[in-house]
């Protein structure tokens, strides 16, 4: 059957903003705490991570709506972690999703507590879902192990230790796995813990989500040396400008590319045995290639 994945893909992207719209709808907020969530949350960012939830759950046997309150779950913890990756004591950045970073307008204060906010109710979201208790409690538990410490936080930590430094190509691809992988990861599984599939089907969609998580950041470190703020969304540069290893530091664009290109296949190959895979393949091919 012929697919337009594009078209899916919008779709897809468009239930979620629906659902993000709303979700901070219901309880009272103080100062200007909702304006500053939404001023990050509903800006326009790619939603990678939540269309993959979306489409793993229908890839296991579920419904979009199934894994709709997981997916938005997925979107607020990457936002949480985009703010706080911008501000002066990380990145040091001022433009995110093509608007000045949420520091810039609201003050460091209230975005490091938009962040918080944000973490917080994507946990809440998770609960929330229409879904059988112990579904609940397995996405918990994967997105609590896959952003913390032991996931995007921990590679987070790597990172900012890594500046000024030259870090080994190893050290900087566990980083790497950890800071972008986990939570891609998370997304992918969520959807399969939505749709209640298989741990093999888990295993398999894991697989796929830390390879192209990882040519992911690699793709990520290369367009903040092509592209352009404008284009980007996101200040060119910024690695260089902080000290950072990273994969075109280490191994310049042209095997950068081929890298990407490598993970991306193997990411395609974890998917044998579903029995309709194409979007995830269609995707997997889709970012090696994209130029925001
Ligand atoms: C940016 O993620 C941070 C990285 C892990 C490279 P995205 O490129 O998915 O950012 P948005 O959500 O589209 O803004
Ligand atoms: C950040 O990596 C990944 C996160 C966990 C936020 P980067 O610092 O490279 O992301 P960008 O380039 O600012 O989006
Ligand atoms: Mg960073
Ligand atoms: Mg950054
Ligand atoms: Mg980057």
């Amino acid at each position: 059957m012929e697919h337009n994945y594009t078209d899916l893909m919008t779709k897809d992207q468009k239930l979620i903003e629906a659902y993000l719209a709303h979700a901070f709808d219901d309880s009272a907020y103080y100062g200007d705490l909702r304006e500053a969530i939404e001023y990050s949350l509903l800006s326009g960012g790619k939603r990678i991570r939540p269309i993959l939830t979306l489409e793993s759950c229908v890839l296991c046997g579920g419904s979009k709506e199934d894994a709709l309150a997981f997916a938005s779950g997925v979107e607020m913890v990457h936002t949480y972690s985009l703010i706080h990756d911008d501000l002066p004591a990380m990145d040091n950045d001022d433009l995110r999703r093509g608007r000045p970073t949420n520091h810039v307008v609201y003050g460091e204060a209230t975005a490091i507590l938009t962040g918080d906010a944000l973490l917080t109710a994507a946990f809440g979201q998770l609960a929330k879902a229409e879904l059988p208790a112990d579904r609940i409690v397995a996405a918990v538990r994967c997105l609590a192990q896959n952003a913390g410490a032991a996931g995007m936080v921990g590679g987070q930590v790597l990172d900012m230790a890594g500046e000024g430094r030259a870090l080994t190509r190893q050290e900087l691809e566990q980083l790497q796995l950890l800071k972008t992988g986990a939570l891609i990861s998370a997304a992918a599984e969520l959807g399969c813990i939505a749709a209640g599939g298989t741990m093999e089907q888990r295993g398999k969609l894991h697989e796929y989500a830390m390879a192209i998580g990882l040519a992911f950041q690699i793709r990520d470190d290369m367009l903040d040396v092509t592209s352009t703020d404008q284009e980007l969304g996101k200040p060119v540069g910024s690695d260089k400008n902080n000290e950072k290893t990273t994969f075109v530091s280490l191994l310049g664009l042209e095997r950068c590319a081929e890298l990407v290109e490598k993970l991306t296949e193997k990411a395609v190959d974890s998917l044998n045995g579903f029995e309709d895979p194409q979007f995830h393949v269609w995707l997997a091919r889709l970012l090696a290639k994209r130029n925001k």
